[in-house]
């Protein structure tokens, strides 16, 4: 039996698709012994395939979009008073292919992390598997960090590596990496969720 939903740490996930590294955070911490739980997933897309894994899970969803009739900062509104609404300690971005402004970021006053497929600060922004392979580079990785203004810059919490082989593709690349996102992405938030401090290296 987990804790008292009183005495654990509230998350929330953000997604805009697939949501696969959602499933995982969801799926650990659904186990006995975390310190955490999920309060609600929440997108910026009608269609993403993440809002009907979250259902699945017994977790609330919302979806607050962001288009031409509906800003960013319309969204950030919301998502704030959401966020302060459910008392929220722990944003986890999983595959959220918005940019937070500055603004939301100075006023959530708990964490943000952000999973990003690339070893940073190597491979910012979009399109990293098939930049990996222009590189010529034979490994690649994914990261997770804190959120800050700056796109994929904040402090490194860990890393997980990947070789790559001949023949490789883009989507090859993103089908080995992503079982070890997930591995590392749920390892980071036991360790945030502790006050641990060390960066995890996942090889
Ligand atoms: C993941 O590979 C994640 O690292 C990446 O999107 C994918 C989402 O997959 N995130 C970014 O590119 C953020 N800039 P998922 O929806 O199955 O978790």
């Amino acid at each position: 039996m987990k804790e008292s939903p009183k005495l654990l740490k509230n998350i929330a996930i953000l997604i805009s698709g697939t949501g696969s590294n959602m499933e995982a955070i969801i799926n650990d911490t659904q186990k006995y012994d975390h310190p955490g739980n999920v309060k609600f997933v929440l997108s910026n897309r009608y269609d993403a395939l993440g809002l009907l894994k979250a259902k699945k899970l017994g977790i609330k969803t919302f979806v607050i979009p962001v288009n031409k009739t509906y800003s960013l900062e319309n969204f950030e509104e919301k998502l704030l008073k959401l966020l302060m609404k459910e008392k929220i300690d722990l944003v986890c971005l999983a595959g959220f292919m918005k940019v937070l402004s500055e603004k939301f970021l100075a006023n959530f006053k708990g964490d943000i992390l952000n999973i990003h497929p690339s070893i940073l600060p190597s491979l910012k922004g979009l399109k990293t598997h098939k930049r990996i392979l222009e590189k010529k580079s034979t490994t690649h990785g994914a990261t997770v960090h804190k959120v800050i203004p700056e796109l994929d810059t904040g402090k490194i919490l860990g890393q997980t590596t990947i070789k790559i082989k001949k023949g490789d593709t883009p989507e090859k690349l993103a089908n080995n990496l992503i079982k070890k996102e997930h591995y590392l992405y749920v390892k980071v938030i036991r360790n945030i969720m502790a006050g641990k401090n060390k960066i995890i290296q996942i090889d």
